[in-house]
């Protein structure tokens, strides 16, 4: 993917994170989504009074990808107002594994910022394959 369109996710990614409910933890994460299709689909994270119950920006964003149809993902950009760029949790690397495990990720925190790909995130990943 060029820059322009990681600086034009990495900006979905910051305007998801400003709408963020973290009035537990106070830790604000924005996710944008690009499919193959061009097409971007932002999450954030969304907390709960039962604190397990929180869903995390990015699984936000992939459920929002799904439900519109779209399968095919591209390139995952993530924002936070951590100290330095942070890579997605456990359950959200297994979540987005379900897709595809090349997928591109950049996260974003201040100035800073980090690429990595998922297969390196979670090697080994559990898959489908496992189930037959
Ligand atoms: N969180 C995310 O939304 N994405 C991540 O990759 C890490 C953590 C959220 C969950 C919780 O609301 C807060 O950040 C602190 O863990």
């Amino acid at each position: 993917m060029d820059e322009k369109a990681w600086e034009a996710l990495k900006r979905s990614a910051m305007e998801a994170r400003a709408k963020a409910y973290a009035p537990y933890s106070g830790f604000s994460v924005g996710a944008a989504l690009r499919t193959q299709s061009g097409q971007v689909f932002i999450g954030c994270n969304v907390e709960n009074a039962s604190y397990g119950a929180t869903i995390c920006a990015e699984r936000a964003a992939l459920a929002a990808a799904v439900a519109a149809g779209e399968r095919e993902l591209a390139a995952l950009a993530i924002a936070s107002n951590a100290s330095g760029p942070i890579p997605p949790c456990g359950i959200c690397r297994q979540c987005l594994a379900e897709l595809g495990t090349r997928l591109p990720i950049r996260s974003y925190a201040g100035d800073a910022e980090l690429e990595y790909e998922l297969s390196a995130l979670l090697p080994h990943a559990f898959g489908r394959e496992q189930l037959d």
